[in-house]
């Protein structure tokens, strides 16, 4: 699919157009010197962008990345322009040649003029740098050396906010990380939004919220999107409504619910976009004997390597690839915050180098469950990069950026199952009765079911930003406005204009999109329940055993569900993929619904029982 604007441009440039390759030359040249430059120049950009993402603090790496960016951005363009610009898809037979002119006539912000690109560049590393930079004091020595006794995100200022029970710690916490981070880059997130803007233009966008949409071809995305929350609103409001009840036994008078919104600040997650952290308050059965595996980890001797391997162990047992190669520290990889003195940027990340044998994973990894399933999902994005390495460059993509966070996940949806984790030995014994499963629900629903608004509201955001329908002057008042319609929750104190608490969250400091998340989160079921069918692990006419409980590990079918979906890249549109997959055309959270509906059905019991 095509967007009108878009459509509009490519016939009335084309008629103005005088040369161009014929079908034949067009598919010569994009198979071999298109290939060659372009697998190169991406080579080259994640070869700098690693250097830098891994010691952020070293200017000359810096100015390296920036050159490099700078050099391989005008390359694109000179191609871009003499090849595709002017170039109108429908003119050529072969759909799939048409498909992968659609998406070369997009360049993106090397459309700039360099000057301009430099800025935007500038812009997006600076903001980086603040993020992953930033640090604030100890609560119990707020006048401190910020250099030698700051706490940075990763590990210090998460672990309070994990792990701290104190309501006025975790207000100095939240609200320290949001004065160093976002609220130091609304000016350069200023030039950022204008200058992403003046690239899209020149795309022939509207704006560049119109040009981010573009990539899942979808003419109705934000009203799909909005369907989707539709489906799922009522979970998450049972479960807003039970864990609002059990943080205000918690915390008492410092809770005010007469507005129905929860404070930002306790749910164990400086973004409130997960709530595992405080699944200790809000248990159904706090007595009953729980998922617990830090235990499992220290008696199995794991170490971070170790981790990875029970990953790859998952992959293969699947029939799948072998992952190995991107968590080897001697090809590359950073599985671990380094102690040498470099600074690095820690948020997770998986790497696809573009010539068909480097991947890499950039992460400081420790060791406990929610990091053992990071794992996971940025495995999953190397067994995907690896399935579909035969494409031709332009495929080499998911289906849509939502497949990309969705493979990690639905291997992780099975991982984390009690049945798993006792068979690789993580958990020792697991009495399975309605108490326990409904607590390892609950457990799930607190990561996947608290992060849908989150996950759509952060590009919600961004599109009414760049599309200029809010103003500057209401940048942060609009994204809490956001905050307390989809999630619910609040800031815990007064916020002005001042501050720029988007900037607190890395992909909005990182200019990435966020939207794949919250697709992801619906299509991980999606795909999870075609696995657990294909596996023998579930039976949709017979729920003695419920879908949470399947395990798909060792098969073969689930695997080859995989491998069928995930090798096509982005060579056909991504409805063909998901029907492929799961027999269905469309998104649908049904069988995230599916999922969770005992607890779902418990969660409505408990709150109007009160
Ligand atoms: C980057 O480019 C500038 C100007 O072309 C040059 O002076 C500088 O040496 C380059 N720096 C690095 C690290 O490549
Ligand atoms: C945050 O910034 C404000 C204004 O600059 C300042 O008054 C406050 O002390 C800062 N708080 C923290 C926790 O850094
Ligand atoms: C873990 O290490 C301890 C002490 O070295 C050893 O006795 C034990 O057998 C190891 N356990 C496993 C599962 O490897
Ligand atoms: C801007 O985008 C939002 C979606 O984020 C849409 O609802 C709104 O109508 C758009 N406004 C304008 C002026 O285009
Ligand atoms: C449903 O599945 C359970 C467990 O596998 C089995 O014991 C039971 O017989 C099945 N019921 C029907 C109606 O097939
Ligand atoms: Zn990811």
């Amino acid at each position: 699919m095509i967007s009108n604007t878009l459509g509009l441009w490519l016939l009335v440039t084309f008629a103005v157009a005088n040369c161009k390759l014929s079908e034949n030359q067009m598919k010569m040249f994009l198979a071999n010197s298109y290939e060659k430059q372009t697998s190169d120049s991406c080579y080259k950009l994640n070869d700098v962008t690693f250097a830098f993402n891994t010691d952020i603090r070293n200017k000359q790496k810096e100015q390296f990345l920036l050159n490099t960016t700078l050099k391989e951005a005008k390359l694109s363009k000179e191609i871009w322009e003499k090849y595709f610009k002017d170039v109108n898809p429908e003119e050529y037979k072969d759909p799939i040649l048409r498909r992968e002119l659609k998406k070369l006539v997009i360049i993106g912000d090397a459309a700039l003029e360099p000057s301009k690109l430099e800025k935007l560049t500038n812009a997006v590393n600076k903001m980086t740098s603040i993020y992953s930079t930033a640090k604030i004091c100890p609560y119990e020595k707020q006048k401190c050396d910020l250099d030698k006794e700051g706490l940075n995100l990763e590990p210090g200022i998460e672990k309070i906010m994990s792990k701290s029970r104190n309501y006025d710690e975790l207000v100095y916490a939240w609200k320290g990380w949001r004065n160093n981070s976002g609220a130091k880059m609304r000016n350069i997130f200023k030039d950022y939004v204008r200058l992403s803007n003046e690239a899209a233009r020149l795309n022939k966008f509207s704006d560049n919220g119109a040009l981010w949409r573009y990539a899942y071809e979808d003419e109705n995305l934000i009203a799909n999107m909005d369907e989707l929350w539709a489906q799922v609103e009522p979970l998450y409001d049972e479960l807003h409504k039970y864990v609002g009840r059990k943080l205000k036994c918690r915390y008492g008078n410092k809770l005010d619910l007469n507005d129905g919104l929860l404070p930002a600040h306790l749910f164990g997650n400086m973004w409130a976009q997960t709530w595992n952290n405080i699944a200790e308050l809000v248990l159904p059965f706090p007595d009953a004997p729980s998922i617990d595996v830090e235990d499992g980890f220290k008696k199995q001797n794991y170490t971070v390597l170790k981790m990875f391997e029970t990953s790859d162990q998952f992959f293969k047992s699947l029939g799948l690839i072998s992952n190995a190669v991107c968590y080897d520290v001697s090809k590359g990889a950073m599985i671990e915050k380094p102690t040498d003195g470099r600074e690095v940027l820690c948020h997770a990340s998986a790497w696809d180098f573009c010539d068909g044998k480097t991947y890499r994973i950039k992460m400081c990894t420790e060791i406990n469950l929610e990091t053992f399933l990071v794992v996971h999902h940025e495995m999953g994005h190397i067994e995907y990069f690896q399935l579909y390495k035969d494409q031709s460059i332009s495929f080499r993509e998911g289906a849509n950026p939502g497949f990309h966070e969705a493979v990690g996940d639905t291997i992780s949806l099975s991982v984390s199952t009690p049945k798993h984790l006792h068979k690789i030995n993580l958990l020792e014994k697991y009495i399975r009765n309605e108490k326990t499963s409904l607590n390892a629900l609950m457990l799930k629903a607190l990561d996947k079911v608290a992060f849908l608004p989150f996950g759509l509201l952060i590009d919600k955001w961004r599109w009414d930003v760049f599309n200029a329908s809010i103003p500057e002057d209401k940048w942060n008042a609009h994204w809490w406005e956001l905050r307390n319609k989809y999630q619910k929750i609040k800031a815990p104190i007064e916020r002005s204009e001042k501050d720029f608490d988007p900037g607190a969250k890395y992909h909005v400091a990182g200019d990435s999109q966020y939207i794949a998340y919250f697709i992801a989160h619906i299509l991980q079921f999606q795909f999870y329940k075609s696995l657990c069918m294909a596996a023998g692990e579930y039976n949709p006419n017979n729920k003695t055993i419920p879908l949470s409980e399947c395990d798909f590990y060792e098969s073969k079918a689930a695997g080859k569900i995989l491998r069928d979906g995930l090798s096509l890249g982005h060579s056909k549109h991504w409805s063909e993929v998901l029907e492929i997959m799961t027999g269905d055309k469309k998104l649908n959270a049904q069988p995230l619904v599916e999922y969770f509906e005992p607890l779902y059905e418990y969660l409505k019991k408990e709150n109007n029982r009160i």
